[in-house]
């Protein structure tokens, strides 16, 4: 299926609707935005947030310096999915009449993308999908972002792949050479022009997060809806465990707002002096926490692209991975969230940093080639865009 833009006799800047809600999608999608800036008689976004979340998209927003022209504000305390989608589609669709947007440009696999797609589906406008072809190939692993991937992917007309890997996934599915191409992930842009800011002046970070100055630092996130329940139990259990046998290690968890992971982290991990139950961290000040940790847990997929390059042993409380390059590199490895296993790992990571301590590394500053890009993804997608419809 091949759309075309509603408005293909354009004289005047591409007009794509930019839609995100969540504090990934921002973090990704800023650098394609920064790079419209750089643009403007090209292209002319229409920047629209769904606000699926609040305080942690404010955060990224923010730092960016993107204001977007449209907030839909829909999140809710203790958001449904269904509730959450019905809203995202309803109010999408009402933005798409009114704008009337050339092309609809959505980022990753939440529920704003997956409803957003559709919407602009039913009007017939073209989607532009970043970071489009990444498969478990297990509808219940992610979820229910392997759904919102793969339903993105149905309708999209652009699938920016971040890698030949996922470009071969679409390739698989029957998406035709025109409509794959393999820009990298915005996540190194936003990573690169963020770190060498964060090195370059960190005294205002070392006093807010003095256990980050440590020699051993683990850095911990985790949110998985598929690890509600037993998964994020189990993986508390031994992070509490592993916070008793390696004292002098601080254990630093920012903690993701759902109230299904704020209660059982803060329930079982409260009260231990070496594990910090710290809030969601700014971006920057996270990308400087990843900098200074050796050891990362956790299920997040932006951190998984993100960690290796800062030199992290990366330990990934997943049974699956719709990200294998890194694992496939020897960049990072799959724990799942079995107590025992998690212990293991960590404790052995834990031990082989400390015989060779990052923070004693000659080469500690460079940014480790990482398989998910360059710092050239978001240039790409924006050529690809101008190229596809041009004026
Ligand atoms: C969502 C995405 C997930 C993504 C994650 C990134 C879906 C189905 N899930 O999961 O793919 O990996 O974001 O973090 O799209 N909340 C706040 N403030 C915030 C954000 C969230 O209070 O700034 C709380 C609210 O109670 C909200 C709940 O968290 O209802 C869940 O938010 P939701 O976006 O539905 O799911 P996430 O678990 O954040
Ligand atoms: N991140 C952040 N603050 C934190 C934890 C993570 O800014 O406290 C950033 C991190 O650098 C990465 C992104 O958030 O770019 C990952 O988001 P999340 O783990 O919420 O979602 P996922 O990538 O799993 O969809």
């Amino acid at each position: 299926m091949t759309l075309k833009p509603s408005n293909p006799a354009r004289s005047a800047p591409l007009r794509p609707l930019v839609v995100f809600g969540t504090r990934p999608e921002a973090i990704k999608m800023c650098p394609i935005l920064i790079e419209c800036q750089k643009r403007p008689t090209e292209i002319a976004p229409i920047i629209c947030s769904t606000g699926q979340h609040r305080e942690m998209l404010a955060q990224v927003l923010g730092y960016f310096g993107i204001q977007p022209d449209i907030d839909l504000g829909l999140m809710k305390p203790g958001q449904t999915l269904t509730g959450l989608t019905a809203a995202c589609l309803t109010a999408v669709d009402q933005v798409i009449q009114d704008q009337k947007p050339d092309c609809v440009v959505v980022q990753g696999d939440t529920t704003t993308v997956m409803a957003s797609a559709m919407a602009a589906f039913y009007h017939q406008i073209p989607v532009v999908h970043v970071e489009a072809g990444l498969r478990t190939g297990d509808l219940m692993a992610p979820w229910p972002e392997e759904f919102n991937r793969r339903v993105a992917g149905i309708v999209t007309e652009l699938h920016c792949a971040p890698t030949e890997r996922s470009a071969d996934a679409l390739r698989r599915e029957g998406v035709p050479e025109s409509q794959i191409r393999v820009t990298g992930n915005t996540v190194i842009d936003a990573l690169l022009h963020t770190v060498a800011k964060e090195r370059s002046d960190d005294a205002a970070l070392r006093e807010k997060y003095p256990a980050a100055t440590a020699d051993s630092v683990v850095l911990i996130t985790g949110h998985r809806r598929e690890n509600f329940g037993g998964g994020l139990a189990d993986t508390c259990d031994a992070i509490m465990e592993l916070a008793k046998t390696h004292a002098e290690t601080q254990f630093i968890y920012p903690v993701h707002l759902n109230p299904n992971v704020q209660g059982p982290v803060h329930e079982r991990l409260g009260g231990l002096p070496n594990v910090h139950l710290v809030k969601p961290a700014d971006y920057p000040e996270f990308v400087w926490l990843m900098d200074r940790a050796s050891v990362v847990l956790t299920d997040s997929g932006g951190v998984q692209e993100e960690a290796p390059s800062l030199h992290c042993a990366v330990l990934v409380t997943r049974e699956k991975t719709e990200r294998p390059e890194a694992v496939d590199a020897g960049l990072a490895e799959l724990v799942g969230t079995d107590k025992q296993k998690i212990i293991s790992r960590v404790s052995h990571a834990i031990a082989e940093r400390s015989k060779n301590a990052k923070n004693s590394q000659g080469n500690r500053d460079e940014i480790v080639l990482n398989p998910y890009g360059d710092g050239k993804a978001s240039q790409r997608i924006v050529d690809w865009m101008l190229e596809r419809w041009p004026s």
